[in-house]
């Protein structure tokens, strides 16, 4: 009698394990079916009423909202074609970052040479391989950043609102670059203008923690020469 049972058992066992079939028909319980089953739209199908059903997917921020971390929006709105009050009132907005410290100052001149370099230039003089002197295929001159009279002197809220809405054939940067980084790459701009003797000037005034160490190494490779000429002088 015991062995039957066994046998059954086991003959139980190889006929519901032969039952399981490779494909499962039925899912079993389903914790979250969100996850488990996507609700199918067909490419092109009209999605107006999807957030009617509260579907809701690839939507904008709220208008007036603002990323983590962010700087506040340029208090300016485009001009309207025609106009360029916002345009002449944007010489008095200041750039809100302070000066940028070594590591930000490499990433700035990343973005600008990502961003911009293509037209002005890796040299900021407004000759970059787009436009090659007249000859390449962009007919525009780009602004010549580096020693261009009115751009030496353009403030640096007025570069910003040209940068962030377009100005002539130059489009919009608004999309590709964060405020912050097109406050960065504006920094950046004026640390090259003048031969760089801005990027002298504006350094000391950094007082971030990155900028103590290179200040102090500064010291230190000053410190070096000296001690090698009076080694030398022995
Ligand atoms: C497709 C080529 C092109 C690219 C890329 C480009 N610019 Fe320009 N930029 C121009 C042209 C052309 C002008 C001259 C516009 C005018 O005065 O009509 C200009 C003008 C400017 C000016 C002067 C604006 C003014 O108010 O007169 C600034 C500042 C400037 N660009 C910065 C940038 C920065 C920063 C970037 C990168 C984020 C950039 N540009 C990318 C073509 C370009």
């Amino acid at each position: 009698m015991k062995k039957l049972s066994i046998v059954s058992v086991l003959v139980l066992a190889v006929v519901a394990w032969s039952c399981n079939e490779d494909v499962r028909r039925t899912p079993g319980h389903v914790y979250m079916p969100d996850m488990a089953y996507s609700r199918a739209i067909e490419t092109y199908a009209p999605i107006d009423t999807l957030a009617k059903q509260g579907i809701h997917y690839n939507r904008l921020p709220v208008a007036g909202t603002i990323k983590r971390g962010e700087l506040l929006p340029f208090p300016l709105a485009k001009d309207k074609t025609g106009d360029t009050a916002n345009y002449v009132q944007s010489t008095h907005i200041a750039n809100p970052l302070p000066a940028l410290d070594a590591v930000q100052m490499k990433e700035a001149e990343r973005l600008y040479l990502v961003n911009c370099g293509i037209c002005h230039g890796t040299a900021l003089d407004g000759n970059g391989p787009l436009y090659k002197g007249g000859e390449g295929p962009f007919s525009a001159a780009p602004a010549n950043l580096a020693t261009g009279p009115k751009y030496v002197t353009m403030p640096d809220g007025q570069m910003f609102y040209s940068v962030t809405y377009g100005k002539g054939q130059m489009g919009s940067y608004a999309s590709q670059l964060s405020t912050t980084q097109r406050w960065m790459v504006i920094h950046y701009i004026k640390s090259k203008q003048g031969g760089g003797k801005q990027a002298a000037a504006v350094a000391p005034a950094t007082d971030s923690a990155a900028a103590k160490p290179a200040a102090a190494g500064a010291a230190t490779a000053a410190k070096k020469p000296a001690a090698d000429t009076t080694a030398k002088k022995k």
